[in-house]
């Protein structure tokens, strides 16, 4: 085919996405060291099996799939009625958050939803994103050529970047320029920080005085061990009338190969809530029966117990890798409210050389913290899915031969 028939706006992406990039590192790393025991605390995909509750609801629903009166063909492209009611009960409402389950789109990923979400805008609107942060936000803006072109400074020429940084304490100022659509990640990835009331407060009401719209990405929200934190955007005042919320179960209950998730758009956005409607039921033809029962299944109080349990492991690995890695005279951020430790690298160290020496010396990968971002430089990311054994083994390499 001839090339003039392809967005081109593609051909402005610099290299492959992030964790395809880290995964090929570390193949060709394999290559030629076939012998090395390599500790991967690099993308964030979880290690702990599903939990038991979760287990027995997907063989029911297994079960019931064999049996011509229970059996389901196409269900609601929204999700069923049964797992956007225990959203609402699980997540919102037990927060003293009002939500109406139609307010609910059940997925097959946050990934896909965040990375859709912004065809429902026109090509013009300009985007503000924090720095650093989760690559697909921007990712997705450029491949719908949004975005302008990628500078010197590895910023793109129309986009708003909100620096969150050790210097803000990873709180962003408002966007300097117009912007119609925000971004906000909290818990931050990569940072592992928390957005604060007081901030979120701040971008709720500069969206609803400019009309602009942020996109809150929540996949995290479950790991905040502090009550008084925000876990959703609308427990802000004023956010359902500007504020789109992305949870999902890839993080809060092991479902990274199992795929389930929503995005919650209130119907004070009617527009909006029509569009995305729109858009699932001509793309989309929901979630399969079987994975949404395994998802309502966390909500039931054994469900909840063991999900709790499995969160509070993935935290102690978190606690170790800040504790460890403090004592060994470095300064880390994040790992109190996220899984990821955020790991400031020696002065003049570019994120990416220390991602080929850690895998040299240490054979432990982590993730470049440029990789997220310019203001990722400097700063490399770890997670705390791995298995945390192999994650004490990691560290004890890392003091001993770094
Ligand atoms: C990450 O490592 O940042 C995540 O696993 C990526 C994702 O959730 O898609």
């Amino acid at each position: 085919m001839n090339d003039s028939y392809i967005n081109s706006n593609y051909d402005r992406l610099p290299g492959s996405y992030l964790f395809s990039t880290i995964a090929h590192k570390i193949k060709e790393y394999q290559g030629i060291h076939p012998e090395a025991d390599i500790i991967r605390l690099g993308i964030g995909d979880v290690t702990t099996p599903l939990i038991p509750e979760v287990i027995k609801a997907m063989h029911k629903a297994v079960d019931e799939m064999g049996v011509k009166d229970t059996f389901r063909g196409y269900g609601p492209e929204q999700g069923y009625d049964f797992l956007r009611e225990a959203i609402v009960r699980g997540e919102y409402t037990a927060r003293g958050i009002d939500m109406d389950p139609n307010d609910i789109f059940v997925s097959d990923g946050s990934k896909c939803d965040v990375a859709n979400i912004q065809e429902l805008f026109s090509e013009d609107v300009r985007i503000a994103i924090p720095d650093p942060v989760y690559p697909v936000y921007l990712d997705s803006n450029v491949m719908a050529g949004r975005t302008g072109t990628l500078q010197g400074d590895g910023h793109f020429s129309e986009v708003t970047y909100l620096a969150s940084t050790a210097e803000n304490d990873f709180q962003p100022d408002l966007p300097k320029n117009p912007v119609q659509l925000i971004y906000l990640c909290s818990p931050n990835n990569p940072t592992g920080t928390v957005l604060s009331r007081e901030t979120l407060q701040k971008f709720v009401d500069y969206a609803n005085k400019t009309g602009s719209l942020i996109l809150f990405d929540g996949a995290y929200n479950c790991y905040i061990q502090d009550e008084s934190l925000p876990h959703s955007i609308f427990e802000i005042p004023g956010a359902r009338t500007c504020a789109i919320e992305f949870r999902s179960f890839s993080k809060t209950a092991g479902f990274t190969g199992v795929r389930c998730a929503y995005t919650v758009i209130p119907h004070e956005l009617s527009k909006l809530h029509s569009m995305w409607n729109r858009r699932q039921c001509t793309k989309f033809n929901g979630v399969n029966y079987v994975t949404q029962r395994a998802a309502e299944a966390i909500y039931t109080p054994q469900g909840w117990k063991e999900t709790t349990a499995v969160i509070k492991g993935y935290m102690d690995t978190a606690k170790l890798i800040r504790k460890e890695l403090t004592a060994a005279g470095y300064t880390v951020f994040g790992g109190e409210h996220a899984p990821y430790i955020w790991w400031k690298i020696p002065d003049g160290e570019k994120s990416f050389d220390f991602f080929d020496r850690l895998l040299s010396t240490c054979q432990v990968v982590g993730t470049p913290g440029s990789g997220f971002g310019p203001c990722g430089e400097g700063y490399f990311r770890l997670t705390a899915f791995g298995d945390h054994e192999r994650t004490k083994v990691a560290l004890q390499r890392i003091k001993e031969n770094l």
